[in-house]
């Protein structure tokens, strides 16, 4: 199946207008967002929305939320080529280890070392190999809070690759419900479930945020685990809120160093405290419980 990227270039302030309104747009049809920077010196960032195989379509609904917008940039989109480059370029990378985590493909193997707890991944397309700041700070996060707290019951919200449900199920023995806003990445993120035999643990579901009939069983949580994006992150903090048990810990990344203070002050004012901050190649991995 051919993915399609459709992608607009602004200035930051109009670029997260456009990705507020796109995200609204297109909240129930679980489609994936991402906003990046492009050229940080001419202050140029990149709004994506990737469509699967409708692209005409989801470029006509972006054009009419564009039409809000005066002056709104062009769309511009790319088919993205079959190849599975996440793999394809998995096969070039090394196994990462974070704390006592060894985050692998299947051909490095043989690199787990005694005591180590190895996490076999095959990315697809989904993200979450170990190689990125904010998965190694998650992991080797995880590794200190699960040690100390010993939780029974928790969520990895936007799981990717599965990557950090799989460290949990494989730390302890606990419940761990893995959700993503991404069918593909669900998907991929299943199948790495399967390959480290923690499927009696591990549940996965495509959900957008906390609107699951799953999340809602299994509410409230003792641990969320979320490595998205400071924005959508403080979007959340009210309903983390309500989906964290009293005293239940809470782990954010995707949080740039600069991004960090305006972080803690959204989940302060939902009651939570700062407990600890990671920082991993100018990725802040927060630790707060409530
Ligand atoms: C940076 S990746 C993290 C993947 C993995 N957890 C890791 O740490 O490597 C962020 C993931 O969050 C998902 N995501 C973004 N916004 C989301 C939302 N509102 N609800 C659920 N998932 C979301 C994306 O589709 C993506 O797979």
């Amino acid at each position: 199946m051919s993915h399609t990227r459709l992608y607009l270039q602004a200035p930051r302030a109009l670029a997260v207008r456009i990705y507020d309104l796109l995200e609204q747009a297109f909240e129930e049809d679980g489609l994936a967002l991402s906003i990046c920077v492009a050229d940080e010196a001419d202050d140029v960032h990149e709004v994506s929305v990737y469509a699967l195989d409708q692209a005409s379509d989801v470029k006509a609904r972006i054009s009419a939320v564009l039409k809000a917008i005066p002056q709104a940039p062009e769309i511009a989109e790319e088919v993205l080529p079959e190849i599975d480059w996440v793999a394809h370029s998995l096969q070039g990378l090394h196994a990462v280890r974070a704390g006592r985590f060894l985050v692998h493909g299947a051909h490095e193997r043989h690199r787990r070392r005694p005591g180590e707890i190895a996490i076999e991944i095959d990315a697809g397309m989904a993200f979450g190999t170990g190689h990125h700041g904010t998965t190694s700070g998650c992991l080797e996060m995880i590794e200190r809070v699960v040690g100390r707290e010993n939780p029974r019951n928790a969520l990895d919200l936007g799981t990717g690759s599965a990557v950090l449900a799989v460290a949990l199920a494989k730390l302890r023995p606990m419940a761990v419900l893995a959700t993503d806003i991404d069918a593909t990445a669900t998907g991929v993120a299943q199948q790495n479930v399967r390959l480290n035999a923690v499927f009696n643990r591990v549940r996965v579901a495509t959900a957008p945020g906390f609107h699951h009939p799953e999340i809602a069983r299994r509410r409230p949580f003792d641990l969320i685990v979320a490595n998205i994006l400071a924005r959508p992150l403080m979007r959340l903090a009210p309903a983390m809120a309500r989906h964290l048990k009293h005293d239940g810990s809470l782990i954010l990344s995707g949080i740039l160093e600069r991004q960090r203070r305006a972080v803690i002050a959204a989940y302060s004012g939902q009651g939570f405290r700062h407990v600890t901050t990671l920082s991993r190649e100018g990725w802040v991995t927060i630790h707060m419980k409530r």
